[in-house]
């Protein structure tokens, strides 16, 4: 079904009148394993049926093509441990009972992508309680959704979106009488900038500095009933903008948002409000996965107490007409113009990502170097130093020669986390390194964030490894015995991102271990526990 259907479906709305067009749902394209891994770990869980106390059900993993990682799975009477069919080798399910009596089902995995040129296992669990089959003898009418927490290659639960208000709403899908409750309106229309002395005319005003364009004002209050959803629309005149758009858009626009748009025509007192609102519904939730999109419009008339008065300017062309509502409520019946069926879950589906910061940390992890320079004293310290520093999730991080840690000669370590950088004290991370003039190799320790999956639960990568920046000849070099002064000057070198290296180790934290303020006194460096890391190309648990 599906694809053919929705597209019809969408011509059609776009070829219609109505102004509120029904936006695409954003779809994964098929492929794209690791972005789906890191994105929307999870299972469909289908054809669930219990018979004679024996449960079994169908797992298809969402990262991997459906066809290929599909299991059946068998959970015999008091056993919680299920089996699962040849194709589902790596995964694991579980079924309980939960606190209300429904059965459990808990899942977990590891699987690999190999789509991105690295090789990446990931391993993940979830659970999920069924709701429309309990007992010994029936057969589910819907489909499950099983969101996963992944535990490899990085410990992450990413975010998915919410389904927008009312979607659960039992009324949902109501359209027609009292649809819709318009309240605390107010309409004002200025016919001069309430401005007695204008630097600029009506644009800045100095008598009084804060002034009322000219044009209209419009507020008013607008309630779906099928969702209990009210919107405030509002709109203020302003410079080049004195009218009321026709129509206003109120809130939304994008897919999984709530639009209403209000047309407001008429000249006081007597006014026409015209509504129209897109909002989304899940009809019949205990036999129907399928989301509905649902356009409906509806207008009344709205006739205002106004009063006429002379504005702050006392000129006779300076009208100011006010208008307030003696009726507090108005009801708009509805009319439905558009309706279309969503794939299952699409409103509750983190939408299609291609690379970003997490993704970067875990395929091919890679720092780049530019911007090399370095002078070394006789003892083999340096006396002056430069590298930008690009990796995932950031670029061009310069650092300089700076405070001395640990270590002598040509294995001090030295910070390169400053924090004289303006940024927020919680916005810093661990780096060090140390700088072997001789073999022109750093030594680098890298503390980065990602939060592109899941604001609220940042990962810590770390970078460790040396990186030899004589593997680019381009250089230019001077100087006696162990007083060495060296640049790079190649486009390579020069340029972002600079030079590629593959970090040789990343861990991975959930916790960041701010780094010592190493302009007070020199103190130990902190040691975050480490949830995962990668070695040798292969991501793995930390023991
Ligand atoms: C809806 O789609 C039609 C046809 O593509 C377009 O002309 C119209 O501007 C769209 N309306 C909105 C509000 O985007
Ligand atoms: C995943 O597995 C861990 C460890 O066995 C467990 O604590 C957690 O509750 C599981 N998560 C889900 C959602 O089942
Ligand atoms: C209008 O809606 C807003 C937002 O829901 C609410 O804060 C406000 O109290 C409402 N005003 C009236 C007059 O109902
Ligand atoms: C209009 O002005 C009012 C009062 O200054 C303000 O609260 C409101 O946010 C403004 N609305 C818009 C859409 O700018
Ligand atoms: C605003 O008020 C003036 C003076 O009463 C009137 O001429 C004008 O038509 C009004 N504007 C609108 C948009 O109703
Ligand atoms: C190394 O030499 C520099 C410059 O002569 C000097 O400032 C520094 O203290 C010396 N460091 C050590 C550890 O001797």
């Amino acid at each position: 079904m599906g694809f053919l259907s929705t597209t019809a479906a969408l011509l059609l709305a776009a070829s219609s009148s109505h102004a509120i067009n029904i936006t695409s749902t954003p779809t994964w394209p098929d492929g794209r394993c690791t972005d789906k891994s890191l994105t929307i770990p999870s299972w469909v869980l289908s054809q669930y049926k219990v018979s004679s106390g024996t449960t079994t059900f169908v797992v298809n993993n969402r990262a991997v093509d459906p066809t290929s990682l599909s299991a059946r799975v068998t959970c015999s009477p008091g056993k919680t441990e299920c089996q699962s069919s040849a194709g589902g080798d790596g995964m694991r399910a579980t079924l309980t009972t939960g606190s209300n009596g429904q059965p459990v089902i808990g899942i977990s995995e590891f699987w690999s992508c190999s789509d991105e040129g690295d090789h990446v296992t990931f391993t993940a669990n979830g659970s999920t309680t069924i709701t429309s089959c309990s007992g010994s003898d029936c057969t589910s009418p819907i489909t499950y959704l099983v969101p996963g927490t992944l535990n490899l290659p990085v410990p992450l639960t990413p975010a998915q979106p919410k389904a927008p208000t009312g979607f659960d709403a039992a009324t949902c899908a109501d359209v027609g009488e009292n649809q819709w409750i318009i309240s605390g309106v107010e309409y004002k229309n200025y016919t001069k900038g309430q401005c007695k002395q204008w630097y600029q005319p009506d644009q800045i005003c100095i008598n009084p500095t804060s002034f009322l364009a000219k044009g209209q004002y419009l507020k008013l209050n607008v309630t779906n009933n099928a969702i209990s959803h009210e919107v405030l629309c509002n709109f203020n005149s302003s410079y080049n903008n004195p009218n009321i758009p026709q129509p206003l858009r109120c809130t939304g626009g994008n897919f999984n948002e709530i639009t209403l748009d209000v047309t407001w025509t008429g000249s006081a007192p007597n006014f026409q409000v015209k509504v129209e609102e897109l909002w989304y519904c899940l009809e019949n939730p205990s036999t129907n996965n399928n989301p509905s999109v649902i356009v409906a419009t509806g207008s009344t008339d709205v006739a205002l107490t106004c009063e006429s008065h002379t504005g702050i300017t006392g000129a006779a062309d300076d009208i100011v007409t006010i208008c307030t509502d003696a009726a507090t409520t108005h009801s708009i019946d509805g009319v439905q113009t558009a309706k279309q069926t969503l794939p299952a879950f699409s409103l509750i589906t983190a939408y299609p990502a291609h690379g970003g910061c997490t993704y970067d940390s875990v395929v091919n992890p890679t720092f780049y170097y530019r911007g090399m320079y370095f002078v070394t004293n006789d003892n083999l310290t340096l006396s002056k130093f430069t590298a930008g520093l690009t990796g995932p999730g950031f670029a061009d991080f310069f650092f300089y020669q700076n405070v001395a840690i640990t270590g002598t000669g040509a294995d001090t370590v030295y910070t390169c986390a400053v924090y004289t950088d303006g940024k927020p004290r919680d916005q810093h991370w661990k780096c060090t390194y140390a700088f072997n003039a001789q073999t022109k190799t750093i030594t680098q320790d890298k503390v980065w964030e990602c939060n592109d999956k899941n604001t609220a639960t940042p990962l810590y990568f770390e970078g460790t490894g040396e990186f030899n920046w004589g593997v680019d000849p381009y250089s230019q070099c001077s100087g006696t015995g162990n007083a060495q002064s060296c640049y790079w000057h190649d486009n390579q070198a020069t340029l972002q991102p600079g030079i590629p290296y593959d970090i040789p180790k990343v861990t991975v934290s959930t916790e960041n271990v701010l780094p010592p303020d190493y302009g007070q006194s020199v103190q130990e460096v902190g040691v975050a526990s480490v949830k995962t890391l990668r070695v040798n190309g292969q991501w793995k648990l930390a023991e």
